[in-house]
This record gives C-alpha cells, sequence and structure tokens, in this order.
C-alpha cells in the first residue's frame, strides 16, 4: 500500500477517488479554485445553489466527474473556519475515504482546501492523511464474509510542497495501523478473544516489533499473591494471564513510564450480574488492555527514544460454583485486604493487583487504562476520557499531546473525603462507595494500589467503544486514547 504526498496538481492525479476537503467560505480560493475550474465549476455551483454547503463532514459524491483524471471525487465539508482542528479534520476525511474503499484495490488522491492547512499545520494535516488512508478500511465488520471496506492499493496527497513530509506520512500510517489492531480486539467476540488468545496475540506483536514479552500463567499469579485478580477469574474456565511487554529505547537512566491495561475479555457482573443490555457490549471491556498494547506498538515501530513497559491484566468475569461471591474477603498482592461489595466492580481489583506490580518494578510514572465506570460515562459523555491522577505533571503530558490529537480529557476530583466511602467493617476497604461518585471512588481504589509513585487514571468507559456507527467511523471500537498516548512520547 503506497501512501505518498504529489505536486502533481489534483485534477491530474489518475486514480479511482479524488477526495476534496472543502472549507465553507463563500468563494473558492488557491487550490480549491484551481481543481475547480478544472471541473467547470461544479462545485462552486453546487454551493450557489445550496445543493452543497460544505458543512462539517456533508458529502457531495460525483461520480464518473469530467474534467479531472480522477474516475469519481468525494467533496467533503470542513465547516467554518472557526472550527478547524485536527478532530474535524480526521472526521471529515474519513467521511470521504470510507466511501472510496467500498471496492477492493481502490486508489484515492486527496486534496485539502489550502484554507484549512494554514489553519491547521501541513505536517498535521499529512500525518492525519495517512491514518486516515490506513484506518479508514477497518471496522466492526470482522465476522462477515464480505467486508464493507478494503485497503486502498495507493494513495496521494496533493500537495504544493511536499518538503518534509515523508516522517510525517510514516508517523501517520504507524498510528492508524496501530488504532487498527486495538479496534479489531475490542471488536472481536468474547469466545474469540479469551486471556490466553488475547496474551497470544500481545506475543505475537512483541515478536513483530522486536519487544520483550513476559506472560505470567494462573500459577505465576497466584505465586504472586494477586488475590484480587485471581478472585475475579475464579468464576471463569477461562484461566487468567498478565502480560508485561517492555521496549528499551533509550538508556537504562531515562524513565521508564508504564501502561496498566484492563483487560477483562467479557465482563457477566458476575453474581451481581448485568441486565442485558448492559452486558451485551461487554466483550469491549479488554479496550483498556487493547489500547496499552496498540500504543506500545507503535511507539516500537517508531523507535521512539523512550522506555516503555505495558502491564495488561486478562481476566473474564463469570458466574460458576467457584465464581468469587458477595460478601468474599480477597487480598490483594499489596496486602490490602478487600470486601468484596459488587462482583461487577471487578476491573479495580484486577488492575490493583497489576498496579502493585508495576510499581514493584520501580517504574517512573503509570497510566493505567480502563472500562472501569458506567458513572464516569453519565459524568462526561461518551466522547471524554475521564482522568483521575495524583500527579499534575504526568497529567499535563496527556492534556498537552491531546491539544495536538484532537482528543477529549478532563480532569476529575481526587478529594480526600471520598476515601471513607470505601470503608469496611470486616476488612481493610470494600471494593465499592455508595452510588454517588461512582467514577471518583473507583480511581481512589486504584490509589490504594500506586504508593508515591506518578500516576494516571484514565477512564475510558465512553470514548473506547461507539453504540452506533457514524460517517466516520463503524460502531464498536473506536481505539480512543492511542493518538494521544503516542503523542507523549513523541516528545514534539
Ligand atoms: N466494565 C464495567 C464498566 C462499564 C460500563 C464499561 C459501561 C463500559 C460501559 C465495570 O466493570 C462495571 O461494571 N462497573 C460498575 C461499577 C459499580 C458496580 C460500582 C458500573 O459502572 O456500574
Ligand atoms: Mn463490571
Ligand atoms: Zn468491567
Amino acid at each position: 500500500m503506497a501512501i505518498t504526498a504529489s505536486l502533481t496538481p489534483a485534477h491530474e492525479v489518475a486514480a479511482d477517488w479524488l477526495v476534496v476537503l472543502v472549507s465553507d467560505a463563500p468563494e473558492l480560493r488557491g487550490n480549491m479554485r484551481q481543481l475547480d475550474d478544472a471541473l467547470s465549476g461544479i462545485i462552486r455551483a453546487a454551493m450557489e445553489r445550496g445543493d452543497f454547503n460544505a458543512k462539517p463532514q456533508e458529502l457531495l459524491p460525483l461520480y464518473q466527474a469530467s474534467g479531472v483524471a480522477a474516475t469519481n471525487i468525494a467533496v467533503v465539508g470542513m465547516g467554518p473556519a472557526a472550527d478547524w482542528n485536527v478532530r474535524g479534520l480526521r472526521q471529515s476525511m474519513l467521511t470521504g475515504l470510507r466511501i472510496c474503499c467500498t471496492k477492493i484495490d481502490q486508489s484515492v488522491a486527496v486534496i485539502v482546501d489550502e484554507a484549512v492547512t494554514e489553519g491547521l499545520s501541513i505536517l498535521q494535516a499529512v500525518e492525519t492523511f495517512s491514518d486516515c488512508v490506513v484506518s479508514a478500511a477497518v471496522d466492526a465488520d470482522v465476522y462477515k464474509a464480505e467486508l464493507k471496506r478494503h485497503p486502498f492499493v495507493e494513495s496521494t496527497l496533493c500537495l504544493a510542497d511536499i518538503a518534509d513530509t515523508e516522517d510525517a506520512l510514516d508517523a501517520g500510517a504507524i498510528v492508524g495501523s496501530a488504532c487498527n489492531i486495538v479496534k479489531d480486539l475490542v471488536n472481536r467476540t468474547a469466545n474469540d478473544i479469551y486471556p490466553e488468545t488475547f496474551a497470544a496475540c500481545a506475543a505475537e506483536i512483541a515478536e513483530d516489533c522486536g519487544l520483550k514479552c513476559l506472560i505470567l500463567d494462573e500459577m505465576q499469579l497466584a505465586a504472586e499473591k494477586m488475590g484480587a485478580l485471581l478472585a475475579v477469574a475464579r468464576g471463569s474456565e477461562k484461566a487468567p494471564r498478565m502480560v508485561k511487554l517492555t521496549y528499551q529505547g533509550a538508556g537504562s537512566d531515562a524513565e521508564t513510564i508504564a501502561l496498566v491495561g484492563k483487560g477483562v475479555t467479557f465482563d457477566s457482573g458476575g453474581y451481581s450480574i448485568k441486565p442485558t443490555d448492559s452486558m451485551i457490549a461487554m466483550k469491549a471491556d479488554m479496550a483498556g488492555a487493547a489500547t496499552a498494547l496498540g500504543v506500545i506498538s507503535a511507539v516500537a515501530t517508531l523507535k521512539l527514544p523512550v522506555n516503555l513497559s505495558v502491564y495488561l491484566g486478562l481476566v473474564e468475569n463469570m458466574i460458576s460454583g467457584s465464581a468469587y461471591r458477595l460478601g468474599d474477603v480477597v487480598t490483594a498482592r499489596n496486602g490490602t485486604t478487600i470486601e468484596i461489595h459488587n462482583t461487577d466492580a471487578e476491573g479495580r481489583l484486577v488492575l490493583g493487583d497489576v498496579l502493585s506490580y508495576a510499581v514493584d518494578d520501580g517504574v517512573d510514572g503509570i497510566i493505567d487504562l480502563a472500562t472501569l465506570t458506567g458513572a464516569c460515562v453519565v459524568a462526561l459523555g461518551e466522547e471524554i476520557t475521564g482522568v483521575f491522577t495524583n500527579s499534575a505533571g504526568l497529567t499535563d503530558r496527556i492534556t498537552a499531546a491531546a491539544a495536538s490529537t484532537g482528543e477529549f480529557f478532563w480532569t476529575m476530583p481526587m478529594h480526600k473525603h471520598f476515601e471513607p466511602l470505601l470503608k469496611s467493617e470486616v476488612a481493610d476497604c470494600r471494593n465499592v462507595g455508595p452510588r454517588w461518585g461512582g467514577a471518583v471512588t473507583a480511581a481512589k481504589f486504584l490509589e490504594k494500589f500506586v504508593g508515591n509513585t506518578p500516576w494516571v487514571h484514565l477512564d475510558i468507559a465512553g470514548p473506547s467503544w461507539a453504540d452506533s456507527g457514524t460517517a466516520w467511523q463503524d460502531c464498536g471500537g473506536t481505539a480512543s486514547c492511542v493518538r494521544t498516548l503516542v503523542r507523549i512520547f513523541r516528545g514534539e
């Protein structure tokens, strides 16, 4: 799949499709004017008639257009200049590209309104282009005989200046394919992806990317005294695993950041069983682990000069004669005793043990990723990741990275007064607090396992999954946070 930038004017590029991203300015200017002139003014005419208004993600397909070397054209709106950002660019780019790859072996050329690339940066547009070209084809149809979309055979970005675009083209494609790995894992079902098969996928990716890979089986987890993780796993026929992946791109004196992922491959809720509507998407309760895996694969492929370790807690939360019960007291790896008040608050039990393992490895900072609480989705909606932290410094790095990737994060309070809400009469703590503030008490629970290590907990229960599709993404796994977390390690 060749992905290139080219000086050839867009109307001269021979391709199955030409995607045109146009701003909603009243007049076409610069490269848009030049293209529209070649098309005898049909875009301008459609805008004058009000048939096309260049609203964000508005689509005008022109089949068998004459005046250009491409066969078909997809004109996509970018909306008003004041709203331009990478997020909008990605959404418009995908809206166009996704209608161009419904047949196999398609080639595509893309041209972005000069006004837009001036408003953002050319390199951001270049990277978004190759990212979208790679990620447009992979979606929720994993098990269909006929895929809805197919990889492009050739994609060309038409630019007036292509100097120094090589790295951005590579980076975008690497990040896009990391996102595809994540979407695919999340979209695959729980009878396909369970702890053992997830760990095998991780081992395969580790092999491909040159990562060190350590997999702990049930016996080794028991030897580690991971009583909280093992309690969750006990009800399932599928044995748990913990995976540790290590990427060493810098010297051993440089900092090591750990990504810890919740990998509950199916969350039935256990004896605190979920109703059908809440259980239906719980194959995606391993999105945190998938995201961490995607990020380290991109960081390693980009050969970034950083040290990164990934820890995945992989379990299935099921009901059976051996499942953990309400009222059980379990002992976590760090010695904390926990009274189980709700078997559906399982993610924090898994993460607690894995976090303490990462802390004992002596990492310099931890970012955990988890589809942890419905409460976080109630608080922030489906598109914003909740941030909970003991470290303003580590949080700032995420916020800064997010500003350039267009993903949304919001820092939540971690006040001390939440702490007594997790008190138990019989053990050091219980695994749930009262109904209110559920996303915070979950984070407060995790905090018990990180000691003084700088730590950020990202609750991705909302953004990691889309219940319904849009023009730019299918329903299912979204690969949220991958782009932002990779950006942190690029140090740009
Ligand atoms: N995996 C769920 C959280 C979740 C909810 C993820 C919706 C994605 C979408 C988690 O294990 C869970 O069940 N949390 C409970 C916590 C409660 C029992 C305190 C919840 O949110 O209801
Ligand atoms: Mn649960
Ligand atoms: Zn869960």
